[in-house]
């Protein structure tokens, strides 16, 4: 299950990569939002972003203008990698090297068949593990020490 959200900037091309989940027969949940309406980002990031954290979805796919506000929020909640991306090989790499669980577009920035390529390529690239997995891990050392864990930087007066 794929999880997708977007704000109104990013309605347009969310809609465009919806025909591609079902023309590729992908199973998908929209958290929204569903109308034209100006609505805030961080609202539809996180509750992608939600599901796919708590395991419901696998993957999220994620829009606005730029694709950064919603991405910066969608980073937010714990056990997200959430890539903003406009080039196909920093769409490759993300899954390959940082195990990215979400993907970020900015319709304002990506048109449609570049935003349909940069999608396929991240569906289908897979995380290589090895080193990139001891360096993924480190990511979340980072989350676990800021979550108010005994020994995390709050500890030490950071
Ligand atoms: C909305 O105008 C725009 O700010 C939003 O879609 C996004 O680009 C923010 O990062």
């Amino acid at each position: 299950m794929i999880a997708l959200g977007s704000d109104h900037a990013g309605l347009p091309l969310k809609l465009e990569i919806i025909k591609l989940l079902e023309e590729r027969g992908l199973a998908y949940k929209d958290y929204g939002t569903t109308s034209p309406e100006r609505v805030d980002y961080p609202v539809y990031g996180r509750l992608a972003a939600e599901a796919v954290a708590r395991g419901e979805c696998e993957r999220g796919l994620i829009f606005c203008g730029t694709g950064v506000g919603i991405s910066l929020s969608a980073n937010k909640v714990p056990g997200i990698r959430c890539v903003v991306c406009s080039d196909c090989y920093t769409a490759v790499l993300s899954r390959q090297h940082n195990d990215a669980n979400m993907l970020a577009l900015g319709a304002r920035v990506v048109g449609v068949d570049l935003a349909r390529m940069i999608v396929n390529m991240w569906l289908d690239a897979v995380f290589e593990g090895g080193r990139h997995a001891q360096r993924v891990g480190m990511i979340s050392r980072i989350e676990r020490d800021y979550l108010k864990e005994p020994g995390g930087p709050q500890d030490a007066g950071c």
